[in-house]
């Protein structure tokens, strides 16, 4: 097949992109596939068509890639391509549009409110200990804890320069104490839980992409049912929002409060494929290298 790469971009996430589209590319070209590598600027209508992939490998995260923007050109373009398409990728990247569609149906999410980023310099937006996260990044791009004692990068009393002028919507939710475990689907198919172990005590972006910052505990060492109700939750949130190939579920598990303490927190629709990432190392728990994994994303797209 001739495989056209699309990474980097001009997201926040632009470097996490550029780490998955360097994997999944030197694992296509492993596989004896053609592959075009596209670093995606304001011309990628006229590189794509000038590639005539068969199929596209999308490996962009955030914001423009993973919110329906490119999903609707490919479309307009007759294009194959990886993950998930138009209407889920627009709903997904959207934290607060995913808990609309998935609330109604019985998935268990915090109960948060927007608020409006230049509300914030003021007041609290909810009690503390509160999470405070634009509505449309990944990575934790953007996320602060903010608890009685101190806080992790909020906002309040700050500088109205900083970096929360830069997002137009944000979410503040109830902070969950307790752990952080996640979830992938591949297919039709929920692959295990991880718990991740930061040592700071916060998975944010530096504790997800170096090594040796986070512990990775998979499957996590928790009840059957909590597992259960990983897998199970992960799987409806991807078959309710119509996610294609993978996706990858996040969660926060107050394990003071049994079941009733487990919330999804969103669904990722382009789950990173970093050497440090978390649907890889699902996918070898359950015997898929890498190159397998990637060979069934671009397998999904084209059947
Ligand atoms: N947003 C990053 C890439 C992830 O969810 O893995
Ligand atoms: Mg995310």
């Amino acid at each position: 097949l001739h495989v056209a790469v699309l990474m980097g971009g001009w997201s926040a996430e632009r470097e996490v992109s550029l780490s998955s589209g360097a994997g999944v590319a030197d694992a296509l070209e492993s596989l004896g596939h053609r592959v075009t590598r596209i670093d995606m600027g304001h011309d990628v209508a006229e590189r794509l068509a000038e590639a005539k992939p068969d199929v596209v490998f999308n490996a962009l995260h955030g914001t423009p890639g993973e919110d329906g923007t490119v999903q609707g050109l490919m479309d307009l373009m007759g294009l194959a391509y990886t993950h998930s398409g138009l209407v889920t990728s627009v709903i997904a990247i959207d934290k607060e549009l995913t808990k609309q569609q998935l609330v109604p149906q019985g998935i268990r999410m915090p109960e948060g409110r927007i608020v409006a980023s230049e509300t914030l310099y003021e007041t609290d937006p909810l009690p503390r200990p509160y999470v405070l996260k634009p509505v449309n990044e990944g990575s934790s791009v953007g996320v602060a804890i903010v608890t009685e004692g101190g806080n992790y990068g909020s906002p309040i009393g700050r500088d109205t320069e900083g970096p929360w002028r830069h997002f137009d919507r944000l979410l503040a939710e109830p902070f969950i104490r307790g752990r952080e475990l996640t979830t992938a689907v591949l297919g039709d198919e929920a692959l295990a839980v991880t718990e991740l172990k930061p040592k700071s005590g916060f998975y944010d972006y530096d504790a997800k992409y170096t090594d040796g910052l986070t512990q990775h505990v998979c499957p996590a060492d928790i009840p059957g049912d909590i597992r259960a109700e990983c897998l199970r939750m992960a799987l409806e949130a991807h078959r309710i929002l119509g996610c294609k190939g993978t996706s990858r579920s996040d969660f926060r598990w107050d394990d003071e409060k049994g079941i009733d303490g487990l919330y999804l927190l969103e669904v990722n629709t382009q789950p990173g494929m970093t050497p440090l990432s978390l649907v890889p190392e699902q996918g070898r728990h359950i015997g898929l290298s890498y190159a397998e994994l990637v060979q069934r994303i671009v397998d999904e797209a084209l059947a």
